[in-house]
């Protein structure tokens, strides 16, 4: 997590009821598949549209810009409704959400050409 500057414990596997962690898996072959990423849902009651933030999300290089994340993202949509991704994002992020981020919230950033500042005070 310190590639992008987070200083915040990514998850505590202790009790942490308001965590909803994902791990993505790349099957390699013989019966073992090996963990590329991982993200975290938590529930943050910030907006009227979804009790849920994407609180971080980290897939390993090799993984990147593979549609990971793009494969996923109906299945989030579907759990977590219109969640909130929490600021600050990456120059990747950012282009992944000015495409994939749909609803009320998506639009308002995409209008503000992705500057998260607004985005955060949803
Ligand atoms: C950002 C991240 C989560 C995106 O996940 P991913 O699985 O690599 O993304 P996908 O392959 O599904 O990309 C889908 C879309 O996202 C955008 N995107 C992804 N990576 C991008 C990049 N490096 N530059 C520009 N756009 C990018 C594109 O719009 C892409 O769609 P396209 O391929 O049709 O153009 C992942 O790259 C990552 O973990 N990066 C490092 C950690 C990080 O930045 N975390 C987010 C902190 S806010």
């Amino acid at each position: 997590m310190h590639e992008w500057g987070a200083d915040f414990p990514s998850y505590d596997p202790k009790g942490d009821e308001d965590a909803r962690p994902f791990l993505w898996v790349a099957n390699t072959g013989g019966g073992w598949y090996q963990a590329v990423g991982a993200v975290n849902f938590r529930k943050r009651n910030w907006s009227h549209v979804s009790p849920w933030g994407l609180e971080w999300i980290w897939l390993h290089p090799f993984a990147r810009g593979r549609g990971y994340l793009k494969a996923a993202w109906p299945y989030f949509e579907q759990e977590f409704g219109d969640f909130i991704p929490e600021p600050p994002y990456s120059p990747a992020m950012r282009h992944f959400l000015l495409k994939n981020w749909r609803g009320e919230l998506g639009d308002m950033f995409r209008k503000n050409n992705g500057v998260e500042e607004r985005a955060s005070k949803l």
